[in-house]
């Protein structure tokens, strides 16, 4: 982590002149972009631009570290396999419908207050046909992900793999996943590799690229009868969340809203005024609005609240809430897994590695639980509706782990060695860019068969059937 941010310290000044030039000439036309966060970016939970995790690609979306920082020269990628969250999107139907909701309650009010006045002549411009779709930045995130990924690993993504259809791009069915895919190829083939409209097949060489739809993989959770009966379709499975939503704090913020916004506040509720929130991140995320006058009616105390709301929904649907989140996704884990298991397999007998880069394009639903099955930002207690005082520590943050955008990938690495062994295999995890050390040695690298070890519970005990199942079954022999 450091070393990224070194090496940005390092690059950013020249390159943060040049830009501040551009950007400051392009804020006097528009009045909109800034290099620095708005105070409430950082609270969006899952609605988090990625840039708040990674605040230099503000002054520069292009901005890489140097590979070497990843591991010594004796030790060459092999391999990449990632899980990728599609890029920032316009907010689902249902947000929409909670937004017309409470733009109506609003346009009620006989406030003569300026922001009340704002608010009411803002222009609702959300429609339904947008239904969660990728937005045109979201298409940018993609393509400067794919070329900041591609930066990092210039021997993997390469032209010729690319062609000799080496690398795998594999999605979740939804629009807003397919889009980001084709995003990412587009910024991997014109920005980075800079290659021409390619031909559709050229002797014997498919160089059209294509998304694969697998959502067995990517959207796991819906195919897990345990987890839709017992967790997302039970209404008491979110208890500690509606909890929240009544108790003091939220209580507190509906009852401050709804006097800046001079109406009763039997006419708010928490949904309403997460929306609310929401649209200020939404306004900032899709059209790069910095002072959207939903965003004037929080402050960074009432953010904290709502991120808690945020995270508190995701502990419990996705993450460490019950079992069942996490264990649903163990197929996405030995999948990738099988990925570095084949790559070691083939580079011990010194073949060509038939999968060096794997793709994996999904949401935050398939994020949050894989990193929940690996033991990753597991707070000591678990999130409670009384527990908002400890947030401050709190490891689970939905907007650090799982912004727009955000990536998980495995790196493996064949390693030369002096002494014998003569060889070894080293994996490392980056998050969102970032090297992330492993849960049970806290190290930033680990040695493939140590991973393995480390592991082994998820890949010999992991059944997803099994899992998913209602009724276990497998006691009849005991009749
Ligand atoms: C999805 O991927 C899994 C794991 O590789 C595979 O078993 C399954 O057949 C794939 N499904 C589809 C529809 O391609
Ligand atoms: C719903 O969730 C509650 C709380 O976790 C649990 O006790 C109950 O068994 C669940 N209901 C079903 C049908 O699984
Ligand atoms: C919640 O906070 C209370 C008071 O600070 C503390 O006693 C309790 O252990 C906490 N519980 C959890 C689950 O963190």
């Amino acid at each position: 982590m450091s070393l990224i941010m070194y090496e940005y310290r390092r690059l950013a000044p020249k390159a943060a002149q040049i830009l501040l030039i551009s950007v400051t000439w392009f804020c006097s036309l528009s009045g909109v972009s800034s290099t620095e966060s708005p105070r409430l970016a950082s609270y969006f939970g899952t609605k988090t631009r990625y840039e708040e995790v990674n605040p230099f690609l503000l002054v520069n979306p292009l901005l890489v570290s140097r590979k070497q920082d990843l591991l010594p020269s004796t030790c060459t990628p092999l391999q990449i396999v990632s899980v990728i969250r599609h890029g920032r999107r316009y907010p689902t139907q249902k947000q929409i419908k909670k937004m017309k909701q409470i733009y109506n309650v609003i346009k009620q009010s006989e406030s003569n207050s300026e922001l009340v006045k704002e608010l009411q002549s803002w222009n609702m411009w959300y429609e339904d046909w947008m239904d969660g779709q990728l937005v045109k930045k979201g298409e940018e995130d993609m393509k400067n992900l794919a070329y900041r990924l591609a930066s990092l690993f210039p021997s993997l993504f390469t032209a010729d793999k690319l062609k000799k259809r080496k690398m795998s791009f594999t999605t979740s069915s939804k629009h807003r996943c397919v889009d980001s895919t084709k995003s990412f190829i587009k910024g991997l083939t014109h920005n980075y590799l800079q290659l021409p409209e390619l031909p559709d097949a050229e002797q014997g060489e498919t160089t059209c690229i294509e998304p694969t739809v697998n959502d067995t993989l990517m959207r796991f959770f819906d195919h897990c009868e345990k987890f839709i009966v017992q967790v997302e379709d039970n209404d008491t499975a979110m208890h500690e969340v509606d909890k929240f939503k009544i108790g003091p704090e939220m209580q507190k913020v509906i009852r401050k809203v709804a006097t800046l916004l001079g109406v009763p506040e039997d006419q708010l509720n928490a949904d309403l005024i997460q929306v609310a929130f929401f649209t200020c991140s939404f306004e900032l995320a899709i059209n790069n609005i910095i002072s959207s006058p939903w965003c004037h009616l929080f402050d960074e105390e009432d953010a904290k609240v709502l991120e808690y709301l945020n995270d508190l929904k995701q502990y419990w649907k996705r993450g460490y809430g019950f079992d069942i989140n996490s264990r649903s996704s163990c197929k996405l884990f030995q999948h990738i897994f099988q990925h570095l298991e084949t790559a070691v397999f083939e580079s011990k007998r010194s073949q060509q590695i038939s999968s060096p880069v794997v793709m994996q394009f999904g949401h935050a639903e398939t994020l949050l639980p894989l990193l929940a099955l690996m033991g990753l930002f597991k707070d000591e207690k678990p999130l409670t509706a009384d527990n908002f005082s400890s947030q401050s520590e709190q490891k689970f943050r939905s907007g650090r782990i799982v912004p727009y955008a955000s990536n998980l990938v495995f790196v493996l690495y064949h390693c030369d060695l002096v002494e014998s062994p003569k060889e070894e295999y080293q994996v490392q995890m980056l998050l969102n860019e970032n090297l992330l050390p492993f849960p049970h040695s806290e190290e930033s690298v680990c040695l493939f068969d140590d991973l393995k070890k480390q592991y082994s519970h998820l890949l010999h005990n992991c059944r997803v059937r099994e899992e998913c199942e209602l009724m276990k079954t497998g006691h009849e022999d005991e009749l």
